[in-house]
């Protein structure tokens, strides 16, 4: 029996792509390049990016970098990729390294993305740790605003002047009009805008999102208790340097 020649070619791609994936985990090392995810990566390849550079975790230098990538992984399901860019917002940009190696996002139970607001902004960054929250609620100095709010940005959530914490925000589109407020722009999402643009609206009508003053105390318990599936957090972040 003679195997036709498509039939053999296809056996060898077959062949080859097996090969390439048992092999991806070196390719991968924190040595290679910066692996690149975009917005048409699976949630396996994702979740397999996470899984690889969270076991490297431990070798992140103890201060921020002048510039680093943070892998987002949600329950949505799927990741999106901001760059920081320090120069961008020094203070800023080193208060959210500090924030990812405690793993504020992460812990007891992953950050909700409690306010979505189409064609505005998404916000995060109250800890599903209510103790968590508290240990980092002490607001560093502003940064003077040095890129503007464009599309895709992310700046932090802020109460006036001086208040920055650990609460961030994507532009979902151009709002260069809160430059004049002082929100300094630190990072750019560069992978998985779709999945930005998919997460649950937990407040649909209503444009300040959940109760910040209800999760703050109560952090996921609260979440758990009110929006239960109708909320998308944040699973896993990884940093890569
Ligand atoms: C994403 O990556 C895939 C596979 O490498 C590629 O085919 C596709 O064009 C990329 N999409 C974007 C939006 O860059
Ligand atoms: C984000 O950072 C990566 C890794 O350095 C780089 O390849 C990519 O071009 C950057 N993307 C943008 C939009 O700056
Ligand atoms: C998140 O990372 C931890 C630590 O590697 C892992 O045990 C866990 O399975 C991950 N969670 C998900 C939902 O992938």
């Amino acid at each position: 029996m003679v195997a036709s020649l498509p039939a053999l070619a296809s056996f060898f791609v077959v062949l080859f792509c097996v090969l390439l994936m048992t092999m991806l985990p070196d390719s991968c090392a924190l040595t290679a390049p910066a692996p690149t995810l975009n917005a048409t990566t699976t949630c396996a390849t994702c979740a397999f990016l996470c899984d690889n550079q969270r076991q490297a975790q431990q070798d992140l230098p103890e201060d921020a970098p002048d510039f680093y990538q943070a892998v987002f992984e949600t329950d949505a399901p799927g990741c999106f990729v901001l760059n920081v860019t320090r120069s961008w917002a020094p203070l800023g940009a080193d208060q959210f390294y500090t924030l990812l190696k405690d793993e504020f996002y992460t812990v007891g139970g992953g950050a909700a993305f409690f306010r979505v607001v189409p064609d505005f902004v998404v916000q995060w960054g109250i800890s599903g740790s209510p103790d968590e929250t508290q240990k980092w609620d002490a607001p560093i100095q502003d940064d003077p605003v040095i890129e503007s709010n464009v599309a895709w940005t992310v700046s932090y959530a802020t109460a006036g002047p001086n208040t920055r914490t650990s609460q961030i925000f994507i532009n979902l589109i151009d709002n260069s009009r809160l430059d004049a407020s002082g929100f300094a722009p630190f990072a750019t999402v560069v992978e998985g805008m779709d999945i930005v643009n998919n997460l649950i609206n937990p407040t649909p009508g209503d444009s300040n999102g959940v109760d910040q003053d209800l999760y703050t105390e109560k952090g996921d318990e609260y979440i758990e208790a009110n929006y239960a599936g109708k909320i998308n957090k944040v699973v896993n972040v990884s940093i890569i340097v």
